[in-house]
């Protein structure tokens, strides 16, 4: 599940910085699989190739080009995708995966359309607010083939902080080659622009010497029928909608559906 290979790799390439940015999207982001088989499901009803934005290191991307889709993969931190192609190539599907570096709000890929679009794991909702959603739309609307179908997944990221779950959420943990890496969420904070995620992330090295760092994040608060509204004001039609089940580790998430 956490593949060590490119954190190695990164390593040997003596940039810790990098080598460790993959390692916290991984631990943080890389055991959710309660969405997969939706991925999958519409890839099969849709047809290939799939554009995955915000594609991390490819845990949706890798998944559904194993399961046989040309995928483009999209994000805009190169060393997401640098690690994304080392595992392409150690799974053996390199030769299905594109992956490009952009913005997700403005990214330009020519003449090229796509019978699916996806936005997975609340990625929509990193844009910065309507204006960024509304270029990200646009910019999906463009690279739709015709009667194509965009996927956004939703999450209420107070779900999981609330009166019926008191105890703080268990860390996310990982050892690679003696060193252990530890992200604790540490509150949930509703504001004005978006709800902040707030971790802390610590790393102990072989011979015990610890280091940490704070990580927020802010996730701007969206609704489906928002996230539509938006999409038909773009231009996109309103395909209804899906969802992902809550797991004992992941909230729910609603998937939003639009069509070219
Ligand atoms: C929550 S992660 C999801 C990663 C992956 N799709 C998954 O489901 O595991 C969000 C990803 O979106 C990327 N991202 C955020 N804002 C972006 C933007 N404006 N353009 C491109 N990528 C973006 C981040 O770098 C990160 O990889």
């Amino acid at each position: 599940m956490h593949e060590p290979n490119p954190a190695a790799a990164a390593r040997e390439g003596g940039d810790d910085d990098a080598m460790r940015e993959v390692i916290w999207h991984d631990l943080e982001c890389g055991a959710y699989d309660a969405d997969l088989p939706l991925w999958r499901a519409l890839a099969a009803a849709e047809g290939g190739p799939v554009l995955d934005l915000g594609a991390g290191t490819g845990r949706v991307a890798l998944d559904l080009a194993a399961a046989g889709f040309e995928v483009v993969a999209l994000d805009r931190e190169q060393v997401f995708l640098d690690a994304l192609d080392a595992r392409a190539e150690i799974a053996g599907v390199g030769e299905r995966i594109e992956t490009v570096a952009g913005d997700a709000r403005t990214f330009e890929l020519g003449e090229r359309r796509f019978p699916l679009i996806l936005a997975p794991m609340q990625t929509v909702q990193l844009f910065g607010g309507p204006d960024g959603r509304g270029a990200f739309l646009r910019s999906v609307r463009r690279h739709l083939a015709p009667g194509g179908l965009m996927a956004a997944a939703l999450a209420d990221a107070l779900e999981g902080f609330d009166a019926e779950h008191t105890e703080p959420p268990l860390p996310d943990i990982v050892e690679l080659d003696g060193w252990v890496y530890v992200s604790q969420p540490l509150a949930v904070r509703p504001g004005d622009d978006g709800t902040a995620i707030e971790r802390i992330r610590q790393w102990v090295s072989p011979d015990g010497r610890r280091e940490a760092e704070g990580d927020t994040i802010v996730l701007d608060v969206l609704t489906a029928d928002q996230l539509t509204a938006e999409g038909v004001a773009a231009g996109l039609r309103d395909a209804g909608r899906t969802s992902v089940e809550q797991t004992e580790e992941h909230v729910g998430s609603e998937v939003v559906l639009l069509r070219g």
